[in-house]
């Protein structure tokens, strides 16, 4: 078991199986960006072999992330291989979804549990401002391909911007009512150079959850008004899924945190939003023993920081989502 200084423990890892992506969102990327070549990521054998070692560890979930992880090469594969190793209980995968129509299927087939899908329109024109290079309909025939494939709940993901889309929370809000989705919105948090949009872009859990009660009424807390995740959820009365609301920036959930996250380039990232780091593929494809890398694995969790430092206004420079895996 991994325990980190201050008794939480670590179980949860999210690895990012590539920084390209096939969209370029204005809250993640510009749209003149430069990846990592190919060399420097973590090739499929090394994937496989660092999860075996955080399985040993007492990780038991993976979340696959990116960029966009359905636009690595042999995604299936890697996810078969992952699913297959002892320990892993739970596999899920957070997308853009514009290739899960054709994907879907085979990742369920492979072993992949759910997947979280970004959406933060249903707005076509708007969709297209915001990933600047997306079609709303193929994230749509993804989202049905999924549910259809058994990868449910489909949960979606909206990122929701000042100025592009904080009109929509409503429309989003009510899939909920015919679809048994949770639909989640996500306070949009800083990444230095990675954009041109301002910390006063983002819109806060509590606007969105006025912009929400006002058209569509009372939301009742659900879950037990635990928090899913992540997520503050609710219902709309009557709605066959939920809503949730992500405060990463304005209410942190650190102190609930289990995670810890590999980059694709094989770095360990303790805390999204804290640069601190531990490369493990320059050790591994260094010869380094299996015994060296698990030390450096129950260090680096022993030093996870306790939480963000966004209040005190301190944002992390070294990487940018894309690269750290969202
Ligand atoms: N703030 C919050 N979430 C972000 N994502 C990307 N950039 C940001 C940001 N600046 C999220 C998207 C997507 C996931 C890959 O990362 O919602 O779901
Ligand atoms: Fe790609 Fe996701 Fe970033 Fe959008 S948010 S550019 S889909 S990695």
């Amino acid at each position: 078991m991994a325990f980190d200084r201050f008794g939480r423990k670590i179980h949860y890892l999210r690895i990012s199986l590539t920084d390209h992506c096939n969209l370029r969102c204005v809250y993640c990327m510009p749209e003149e960006m430069t990846f990592r070549p190919n060399a420097e990521m973590m090739q499929d054998d090394e994937i496989l072999l660092l999860t075996r070692l955080f399985a040993n560890l007492g990780f038991d979930k993976i979340r696959l992330t990116g960029g966009e992880p359905t636009v690595r090469l042999n995604v299936v594969d890697i996810v078969r291989g992952i699913a297959g190793t002892p320990g892993i209980r739970n596999v899920t995968m957070t997308t853009n979804g514009v290739l899960l129509s054709k994907l879907a299927g085979p990742l369920a087939g492979a072993g992949l549990k759910r997947v979280n899908v970004s959406l933060d329109t249903l707005n076509p024109a708007k969709f297209k401002r915001l990933t600047r290079w997306g079609d709303i309909e193929d994230v749509w025939e993804g989202i049905l391909a999924a549910e259809q494939a058994g990868l449910a709940p489909v949960k979606l993901n909206a990122v929701i911007v000042r100025g592009y889309n904080e009109e929509d929370v409503t429309d989003l809000a009510r899939l909920t009512i015919e679809h048994p989705w949770q639909v989640r919105f996500i306070e949009m948090m800083p990444f230095a150079g990675a954009t041109d949009l301002q910390t006063g872009q983002m819109v806060s859990a509590e606007e969105m959850i006025g912009r929400v009660e006002q058209t569509l009424g009372p939301l009742a807390p659900a879950n037990d008004g635990k928090l899913d995740g992540e997520a503050r959820v609710f219902h709309i009365p009557g709605a066959k899924g939920d809503v949730g609301f992500i405060s990463s920036v304005s209410a942190p959930f650190c102190a609930d945190c289990t995670r810890a996250r590999l980059t694709a380039d094989g770095i360990l990232r303790m805390c999204l939003l804290r640069e601190h780091e531990i490369d493990l593929l320059t050790p591994l494809r260094g010869g380094a023993t299996l015994e060296e890398l698990r030390t450096l694995v129950l260090d680096g969790v022993w030093s996870k920081p306790w939480g963000h430092g966004l209040a005190e206004g301190e944002i992390p420079l070294n990487r940018v989502m894309s690269e750290i895996g969202g």
